[in-house]
């Protein structure tokens, strides 16, 4: 019988789809999954750092493993991700936890099946973190577990160094995928019946702009929808600064891009967004959104919000919240500003008090929320193309999303899991719609 490995993964997609690679690795030397934690013979906690609470929950869930680690002295704990990667975290964890067996980080998760190779050939803990990063690592067998949609990497890494956030330090330079590569990648994903790709990039737009591929975002997205085959395409993230006209001009042109940019403001004051480093003005912004709204009017755009960053006053606040009522986001991640170690933020003198932040993101919360469901049920009546995920055997229902990331429920007599279906909206509840499934579907 072969042994089981079970992943535990925070954070992104980008965390999300290295898990997939993570899980390929595991196949590769043999290991089979089990979604019971208990039944592993190797436990691999994929981690994030980019706020507090991500790091307190994996440092709960590493905690509660001392118990079977005990019980079961064969097992295998790996550790790696964004927090082992930051700097002074590996001696935190090797101090807090003993038990662990392996620590690996982002710039070296290749290696991992030598690791777990080292690790059994001898009694030592194995701790193998890289500084810098390497070339690309070309990996051919993630072990996907997201039918009908995939993550494809067309970068690495960022150069950004907004001043709140640590993922530059976590996971280096800014590197871009050779477009063959990524290109060969989607129309293997799509021969294989994949029919939702995402092209993932902390920055897509800076895609190539190291030199070293020759092409810009805006053609290698042209190359990739001008791939054959029924499914729709969409990317993420883009970045205010470096989202142009060229980008928009090519979805237009292809109908399998989804009319979605994912546009993180982050703020909408001026003097917070200079203070984030963040390189654009609220009015760029807006000149973005009326760009990609005039091109395409059915176009829809989401974000990522932070309130309580450091010196964020009153005034700064109901900036944001007006840019958000001005906008009209289909939806927003809101999240309450985390200092983290070693980023230009965390020295900031003027730290917001807890209380403030705290009000301030209950009251974003609620205008966002107001503001989905009052677009939500914008949909009642109307007949909405969907990629069927999943079903959820709980409520009997199926489920799926349309272009602009909605998810919509519905009863079906057969599976239609991996289908593009038409919905009829009878019902919005929140942010979810409920619907009837159309005969005749595509
Ligand atoms: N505190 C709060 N939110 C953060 N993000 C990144 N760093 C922090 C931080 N230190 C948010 C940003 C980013 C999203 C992925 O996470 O909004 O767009
Ligand atoms: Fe962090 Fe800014 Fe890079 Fe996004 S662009 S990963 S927020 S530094």
């Amino acid at each position: 019988m072969s042994e089981k490995y079970h992943i535990v993964t925070y954070g992104c997609q980008m965390n999300v789809h290295e898990s997939e690679k993570i899980a390929g690795i595991l196949r590769r030397i043999g290991y089979e999954d089990t979604p019971k934690i208990e039944d592993a013979d190797i436990i691999v906690f994929n981690t994030c750092c980019i706020r507090e609470n991500a790091e307190n929950h994996a440092f709960g869930n590493i905690g509660a493993l001392k118990k079977l680690k005990k019980q079961k002295p064969n097992l295998i704990i790996a550790v790696g991700g964004c927090m082992t990667q930051e700097k002074g975290k590996t001696e935190i964890l090797k101090k807090k936890f003993p038990f662990i067996d392996i620590m690996f980080g982002t710039l070296n998760l290749e290696e991992l099946g030598d690791l777990i190779a080292r690790k059994k050939a001898q009694k030592k803990k194995v701790i193998e973190i890289r500084e810098k990063e390497g070339e690309i690592v070309e990996f051919t067998d993630a072990y996907r577990t997201s039918y009908p949609n995939a993550w494809v990497n067309i970068m690495y890494g960022c150069n950004n160094f907004c001043s709140y956030c640590i993922v530059p330090y976590v996971r280096g330079r800014e590197r871009s995928r050779r477009p063959e590569h990524i290109v060969n990648e989607v129309k293997a994903l799509v021969k294989e019946g994949y029919k939702e790709i995402t092209l993932l990039g902390q920055n897509v737009n800076s895609y190539g702009s190291d030199g070293t591929t020759g092409t810009t975002f805006a053609q290698l997205l042209e190359e990739v929808a001008s791939i054959e085959g029924d499914f729709r395409l969409r990317f993420m993230t883009s970045h205010p600064k470096d989202f142009n006209e060229d980008v928009v001009r090519v979805m237009e042109k292809h109908r399998k891009i989804c009319r979605l940019v994912h546009l993180p403001v982050q703020s909408g004051s001026n003097a917070v967004l200079q203070a984030m480093n963040r390189r654009y003005t609220r009015e760029k912004y807006l000149d973005e959104i009326k760009m990609l709204k005039t091109r395409l009017p059915e176009a829809e755009v989401t974000t990522d919000i932070i309130v309580g960053f450091p010196g964020e006053t009153e005034e700064d606040y109901l900036q944001t919240e007006a840019l958000v009522k001005e906008v009209d986001f289909a939806s927003a991640f809101t999240f309450v500003y985390s200092k983290r170690q070693g980023t230009k933020a965390a020295e900031m003198e003027n730290q917001i008090p807890e209380e403030i932040q705290k009000d301030r993101i209950m009251r974003l919360v609620e205008l966002v929320n107001s503001l989905t469901r009052k677009k939500s049920e914008t949909y009642v009546g109307k007949t909405v193309e969907i990629l069927c995920e999943d079903y959820d055997g709980k409520k009997d229902l199926y489920l799926g999303r349309d272009e602009f990331g909605r998810m919509g429920y519905f009863k079906s007599d057969k599976n239609v899991i991996g289908q593009f279906v038409w919905l009829q909206i009878t019902r919005a509840n929140g942010i979810s719609l409920f619907g009837e499934l159309q005969q005749g579907e595509k």
